[in-house]
């Protein structure tokens, strides 16, 4: 698997991936959603080969996961010399270097220069239901604010805040109470009506939580936290307008909230800096991440300010959480992020939005490119002046760019989503964008 670009010679599927489409068909939960019959065999860097021998350029990182790329030599070392060496142990009952070295590392890295502890878990939605239970124990508040188009999960918990599709809701309920859901500041969707292209003002802060919520059905004591992705990953890839996350701050303090920022796919590196809260300069009290962070093993984390860690033994603890191969895969996967990969997310981030920044220019169908770093969506519309979203012609081109070995994912209504492993190039980067480029061009045809 030389290659750095795709290389397909079979029909797709082929014929070992239809042997196991069949099994997965008869076997598998078919609550799965896959957009393409994609059957992985084996990943290096950004390619990914099939059970075929097909190779295509990865532009969904296993949904933001494999930050390192594929199997990064580094990581796997790392992960062999600990499997070697100590498989499991239970950081809930035992003590083992790598669980604290981890927490510290994480407690370091993690924006705000006060106190912190670290819990582990096994998945965002993990990390999410711990910072709900350290919110509801410290401020002994029952209360949640959430946002439309959120997705933090699907344990009860965390199912509770996703409102990012029905489907993921629908028939599960009823969830936990206490959980109101806002408008999230989309300035290409401005939640007060507005038409100006850039949305700058507070209304989501001062006038739909502060003045109308707060002042009707919830009472701001009883609110024990506001969770929230400062850039919205399933629901849109959605780039708050800059006080967004500065109002929510402003709040969060005057009523004695705490403030939980999600970064379980904004997070770690992806988009240019180590953290998405930091293109805003706003610190949270917990903040919870997953996905990138060992580089594909199971790994969720949640960082709180240490005095609303005040709970005592027992009262929360995971038997796989911070597992150690796990902790070796994050320090190494951090390693190189701290090394290289976040400053080439902010590079090429920067090279692809130069190349499509235009795009609503020159496709008709294009309504909005936004991002940061290598977290980048391209909004399709069925009209730019209506702004009516156009999920066909996204699933339509997500289906074409994998007839031609471009591997991407949809977010929110008519998203296309990009979401490189931080190690590609400049080649590869164009690659994307052409294949992009042309398969839009052929919508429009
Ligand atoms: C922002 C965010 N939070 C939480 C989760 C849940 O993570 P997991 O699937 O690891 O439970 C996701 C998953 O997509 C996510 O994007």
């Amino acid at each position: 698997m030389e290659t750095k670009l795709p290389r397909i010679t079979t029909p797709l599927p082929g014929p070992e991936a239809q042997k196991i489409l069949a099994l997965d068909k008869q076997f598998v939960s078919p609550s799965y959603t896959r957009d393409y019959p994609l059957v992985a065999k084996r990943g290096q860097g950004a390619i990914v080969e099939d059970v075929d021998g097909n190779c295509f350029l990865d532009f969904a990182s296993g949904i933001a996961v494999v930050s390192t790329g594929h199997c990064h030599p580094d990581v796997v070392r790392a992960i062999q010399k600990q499997a070697e060496t100590l498989i499991h142990m239970s950081g809930t009952d035992f003590y083992y270097p790598l669980l604290a070295q981890l927490a510290e590392k994480m407690a370091r890295i993690t924006p705000g220069t006060f106190p912190k502890r670290v819990a582990f878990g096994n998945s965002g939605a993990e990390a999410v239901e711990a910072a709900m239970k350290i919110a509801r124990y410290h401020t002994k508040r029952h209360r949640f604010i959430a946002f439309l188009g959120a997705f933090h999960g699907r344990t009860f918990g965390a199912l509770s805040l996703t409102a990012s599709k029905a489907v993921q809701r629908r028939g599960f309920g009823p969830l936990l109470s206490g959980v109101t859901h806002v408008t999230y500041a989309n300035p290409y969707r401005c939640p007060a009506g507005h038409r100006a292209p850039e949305c700058v003002c507070d209304c989501v802060c001062s006038e739909m939580i502060e003045r109308q919520l707060f002042k009707t059905a919830v009472p701001p004591e009883d609110v024990a936290a506001i969770v929230v992705e400062p850039i919205q990953g399933e629901g849109g890839y959605v780039v708050p307008p800059p006080g967004f996350l500065d109002g929510l701050r402003r709040l969060a303090d005057k009523y004695g909230i705490l403030l939980i920022f999600d970064e379980v796919q904004c997070g770690m590196g992806r988009t240019g800096k180590m953290w998405a809260c930091e293109h805003f300069g706003v610190v949270p009290d917990i903040l919870v991440t997953a996905k990138g962070i060992a580089s594909g093993l199971p790994l969720g984390v949640t960082v709180a300010r240490a005095d609303l860690m005040n709970w005592g033994p027992g009262a929360h603890a995971s038997t796989f959480g911070g597992n150690p191969v796990a902790c070796a895969a994050a320090l190494e996967t951090i390693r190189l992020l701290e090394e290289k990969y976040i400053a080439n997310a902010a590079r090429l981030g920067e090279y692809i939005m130069g190349r499509i920044a235009d795009w609503p220019h020159k496709h008709r169908v294009v309504g909005q490119v936004r991002g940061r770093g290598l977290m980048i969506g391209i909004e399709l519309v069925k009209s730019q002046e209506t702004r009516e979203p156009n999920p066909e012609a996204r699933n339509k081109v997500i289906a074409r760019a994998f007839e031609q070995g471009l591997l991407i994912l949809g977010c929110g209504e008519s998203t296309v989503r990009l979401m490189p492993p931080l190690l590609i190039d400049r080649e590869q980067a164009d690659f994307a964008v052409d294949v992009l480029d042309r398969c839009i061009a052929e919508l429009e045809h």
